[in-house]
């Protein structure tokens, strides 16, 4: 009895040791952490003031940076990002640097703002261990950085509804990882990656002014197959128009009828005619 006390208490205080250690292990990432998103915020311009009004850095309890509006903490009470979503926030500037302090970032949505300018050269550096970068919906310029091939975790990549012209770098047919990727409605023209995935279709590239290669058309014959195409969607909407007309056509006819006030009788007319 007194031996399994003694065993507990050690067990305790091996723990302690242990939690001790973890702590002041992390304390270095967590300093990191917070300048991480004091800069982002200094950087970006906040125009609904949702970091404004959130994001109070004056505060000292562990892990009160948790509490920020789209921040995810790796645990609720320690100040080490895990998450940062700041969609549909009205945020304007460059992409945010800050980033970088973010140690252990593995997730990235900053969709649907109002952020331009060109991406960082170095953003493999920035995002070293990001699963998930959603940058889409915002106006982003310039080409996509050769470097996020080097973001080798990365299975979602959304850069859609931007504005990114030139190629994209054919080196991020190496995300073997990739799940979700989407690059449409950009200014981007030539050959596409060779993603080895059935889950990367056309709708990933649509609406930019000069894509080709799998799967989209071969790269090089371009005039004769995209008139072809054109011609068969022009076919197709006056099929749907002729179907539409089809279908419209009697359907609105049973529909006016009973209200057509003459048409009604007309019919109580060859009724009482019957009759
Ligand atoms: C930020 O918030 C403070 C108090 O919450 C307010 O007084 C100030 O006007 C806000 N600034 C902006 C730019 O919204
Ligand atoms: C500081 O943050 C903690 C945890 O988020 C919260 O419970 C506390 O109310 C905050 N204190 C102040 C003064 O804002
Ligand atoms: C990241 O942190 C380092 C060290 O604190 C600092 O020198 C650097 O300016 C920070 N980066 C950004 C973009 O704020
Ligand atoms: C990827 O990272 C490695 C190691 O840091 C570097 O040598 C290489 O140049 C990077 N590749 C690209 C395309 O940036």
């Amino acid at each position: 009895m007194h031996l399994l006390l003694r065993k507990q208490d050690a067990g305790i205080f091996i723990g302690s040791v242990l939690w001790l250690l973890l702590s002041c292990g992390f304390s270095f990432g967590v300093e990191s952490d917070i300048n991480c998103l004091k800069s982002i915020k200094a950087s970006l311009e906040d125009t609904l003031g949702y970091l404004n009004s959130s994001w109070d850095f004056n505060n000292n309890t562990e892990g009160f940076i948790c509490n920020f509006l789209g921040v995810e903490c790796w645990h609720p009470h320690e100040s080490k990002v895990l998450n940062i979503k700041l969609s549909d926030m009205g945020l304007k500037g460059q992409f945010p640097r800050g980033v970088e302090n973010c140690t252990s970032l593995t997730g990235l949505d900053l969709s649907g703002n109002m952020l331009s300018g060109p991406l960082p050269h170095d953003i493999d550096k920035i995002l070293t261990w990001v699963t998930s970068l959603d940058l889409s919906s915002n106006s982003f310029t310039g080409q996509i950085p050769l470097q996020l091939s080097n973001c080798s975790y990365l299975i979602v990549l959304k850069l859609d509804n931007n504005k990114f012209s030139g190629t994209i770098p054919p080196e991020l047919g190496q995300l073997s990882k990739i799940y979700t990727f989407s690059v449409a409605n950009n200014q981007l023209s030539g050959q596409v990656p060779n993603f080895n995935n059935p889950s990367i279709t056309v709708d990933s590239y649509a609406n930019n002014p000069g894509l080709c290669g799998k799967p989209l058309e071969v790269c090089g014959s371009p005039a004769k197959k995209s008139s072809i195409v054109k011609v068969l969607n022009s076919n197709n909407v006056a099929i749907a128009a002729a179907a539409g007309f089809g279908f419209g056509f009697p359907f609105s006819f049973c529909f006016f009828l009973p209200r057509a006030p003459s048409v009604r009788y007309l019919v109580v007319f060859a009724r009482r005619f019957k009759s």
